[in-house]
């Protein structure tokens, strides 16, 4: 079992990474007076583990459930149950469970504990780590939401077996994000173990890689809960990354995978502006060969450049997170219209 700590504004929780936690899972968890928030799907494979408490709500199984009708009708189950200031929440799922859920439990008699037990590897090594919650309008997602840290985050790699194909490589698409940011021997380890994670799901691998990326999100998050400046660092790769997401439409391309385009024409502007190295980018290109991506061609850049005007992280500039070199990222940089148009014409995992 690796115990990682978090401290963020003097309060302190941990994040447990083990395969022995679903089938322990007593011993993390009072069920006296706990209330799951999950989906169906999930719930029906892991049911067996969570049979001390009836206290169940089901949400929408896509990215539906982060809306505030769904929001709305959580909370009223929350009552129904009896819920108070003691009871504590337990987000089983992926990032959308994780987000809805963290911001009801942020918001439900102005905030209630909550424990994040992610099932998905992006929600492993990024949505239950660093306290975002947060749900869609319909004018962009996450919209609405909080900062707000859970008291536990409890992660079981084994989750991982039930998992489709499209989610491990979202999730690798995060992973692959993580070595970019943080250092080139670390990308070269990712690299070295991308054919293992995707065909054998070696669970000894996954665990490890889980436990390095935490740490990083952990020592980015630690130093800036609230995204006033190193925490955009996390946002590489998802400019673009947002754009295709949104002007495809979030149920038909995966949140990770939509990044690893993006992280593409985020290196072809890195090339442009820094002169990123080459040998960099092909060793990126190559992890992102082992993804095995189909080509976008259903891109439309100028509904792209729309998006991106409306993203509230680009204020009204295009402003994005780039690389001088790999592990070297910088952030506020500023770009003109022209200079995005090349780099997803440039990126060859688009075609239009
Ligand atoms: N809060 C943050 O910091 C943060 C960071 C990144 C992404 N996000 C959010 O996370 C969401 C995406 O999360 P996601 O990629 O985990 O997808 P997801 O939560 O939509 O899960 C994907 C699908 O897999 C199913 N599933 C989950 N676990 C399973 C398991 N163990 N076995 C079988 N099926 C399982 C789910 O029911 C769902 O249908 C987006 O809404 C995104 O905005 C949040
Ligand atoms: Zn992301």
């Amino acid at each position: 079992m690796k115990i990682i700590s978090l401290n963020i504004n003097n309060k302190q929780y941990s994040v447990k990474v083990s395969n022995q936690i679903i089938n322990e899972i007593d011993h993390f968890i009072a069920f006296d007076n706990v209330v799951i928030i999950t989906q169906k799907n999930i719930f029906k494979l892991y049911e067996k583990y969570f049979n001390k408490t009836k206290k169940i709500i089901f949400i929408d199984e896509t990215e539906k459930a982060k809306s505030i009708d769904v929001y709305k009708s959580v909370i009223k189950k929350i009552i129904k149950y009896n819920c108070n200031r003691k009871s504590t929440i337990i987000a089983l799922g992926g990032g959308v469970v994780g987000d809805l859920a963290g911001f009801v439990a942020s918001t439900y008699m102005r905030g209630i504990n909550y424990i994040q037990i992610p099932t998905t590897l992006l929600s492993m090594v990024d949505s239950s780590i660093g306290g975002k919650t947060g749900i869609n309008l319909e004018e962009g997602k996450n919209l609405i939401g909080s900062f707000y840290q859970p008291k536990l985050v409890l992660i079981d790699p084994n989750f991982i077996k039930t998992l489709n194909q499209e989610e491990i490589i979202s999730g690798l698409g995060e992973v692959i994000k993580y070595g970019i940011l943080s250092n080139i021997d670390f990308l070269k380890h990712i690299n070295s173990i991308l054919f293992d994670i995707i065909k054998n799901r070696d669970l000894l691998l996954l665990e490890k890689i889980i436990i390095d990326c935490v740490k990083i999100k952990i020592d980015i998050v630690e130093r800036d809960e609230k995204e006033q400046n190193l925490r955009q660092i996390l946002n590489f790769g998802h400019s673009i990354g947002h754009a295709i997401e949104n002007q495809l439409g979030y149920n038909s391309i995966k949140h990770g995978i939509s990044v690893c385009y993006g992280i593409i024409s985020a290196l072809i502007l890195s090339k442009q502006k820094y002169n990123f190295p080459q040998s960099e980018y092909d060793l990126i290109l190559n992890c992102m060969k082992k993804l095995d991506l189909s080509i976008l061609r259903e891109i439309n850049i100028k509904s792209i450049l729309e998006i991106l005007k409306k993203d509230k992280k680009n204020n009204n500039n295009y402003n994005f997170v780039l690389l001088k070199k790999i592990g070297f990222p910088t952030t506020n940089n500023e770009l003109n219209e022209a200079q995005i148009i090349e780099s997803i014409k440039k990126n060859e995992y688009i075609s239009n």
